[in-house]
């Protein structure tokens, strides 16, 4: 059974066939056409942290394939009420396929394990698929072709960083991450990028002015991610050099594009000037969540409407 748990499950061609996908349904959306690829379809969203995007474009977006989803908070008990396995061989009897945020990415493990449905990472700590394959489509519409584009990511190496030092290796993008000292990308997850992409160009770097000099792209994200609140006045001491704002923007060449995944912290990661500014697309680029998304469920669910209709 075919999962989304981190884009490792996917070849470089899968990604761009889903991303050709997601593109033709957005040209097709924007004359009002939403073609009923998923009619009667139902898409469950268990999730164990809040969200505003994730939640939001994928109820719209399989409603306008004409499935249905539900939402599943708290009240089902998933990891209290009953064991993980007959919570999830029940789901499979109902859903066909379920989208996770999970307070830990072996959660999400669990729920594949069984097979009982197609599972998508809504977001872990260990990394955000979906949020990179809306930052890839952000960037080939911005740029037309992203190989070889250089993404620079200014802040923490976490799970946001993670998923985009993937997608960089199966797009051949270069991906720097600026940090502060042991604010770095886990090694583990670096060493299986490398293992599977050995021709991968990704470095991490302390000096956030240099790393932006060559920038095609420049992304950031909060200091303090769901979980780690513990941490905050620590994070905002070591980050407080890694701001986003004009004066790292003004060592940046000028057709670098600005990338936030949001929700953000204005004022701490990136200043009001720099994320309202004409170089910033973190609203279409939210906005590509949802057209991202149908891609990944056309092609999970209906594999055949891709061959026919976007070759
Ligand atoms: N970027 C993102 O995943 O946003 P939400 O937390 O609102 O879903
Ligand atoms: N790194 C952030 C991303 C939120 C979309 C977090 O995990 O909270």
């Amino acid at each position: 059974m075919q999962h989304l748990l981190t884009l490792f499950e996917l070849e470089p061609h899968d990604l761009v066939r889903i991303l050709d996908t997601s593109l033709s349904l957005k040209n097709r959306l924007q004359v009002g056409d939403r073609p009923p690829i998923l009619e009667r379809r139902v898409l469950a969203l268990l999730f164990q942290k809040p969200s505003l995007r994730t939640r939001v474009s994928f109820e719209t977006g399989m409603a306008q394939l004409g499935g249905s989803s539900l939402f599943l908070g708290e009240e089902v008990g998933w990891g209290k009420r009953e064991s993980t396995s007959d919570f999830t061989q029940v789901l499979g009897q109902f859903v066909d396929a379920v989208v996770c945020r999970a307070k830990r990415h072996e959660h999400v493990e669990a729920l594949a394990k069984f097979n009982a449905m197609p599972i998508i990472n809504g977001l872990t700590d260990l990394c955000h698929p979906c949020q990179a394959m809306a930052d890839v489509l952000t960037m080939k519409e911005a740029f037309g072709e992203t190989k070889g584009r250089h993404l620079v990511f200014v802040g923490d190496g976490n799970n946001v960083a993670q998923s985009l030092a993937l997608i960089s290796a199966m797009l051949e993008m270069r991906f720097t991450l600026a940090c502060p000292e042991g604010y770095e990308m886990d090694s583990d997850w670096l060493g299986q990028v490398a293992k599977r992409y050995p021709n991968a160009q990704i470095e991490t770097v302390n000096d956030p002015n240099k790393a932006v000099a060559d920038a095609d792209a420049i992304y950031t994200d909060v200091w303090t991610s769901m979980g780690q609140e513990a941490e905050m006045a620590a994070r905002r001491e070591a980050f407080a050099p890694y701001q986003v704002n004009k004066s790292l923007m003004a060592d940046a060449p000028s057709h670098t594009r600005v990338l936030h995944c949001l929700p953000a912290v204005r004022g701490e990661e990136i200043t009001n000037d720099v994320i309202d500014s004409e170089q910033s697309v973190v609203i279409n680029q939210a906005g590509n969540r949802m057209h991202a998304q149908k891609g990944l469920l056309v092609w999970l669910l209906n594999r055949e409407w891709i061959d026919l209709n976007v070759g």
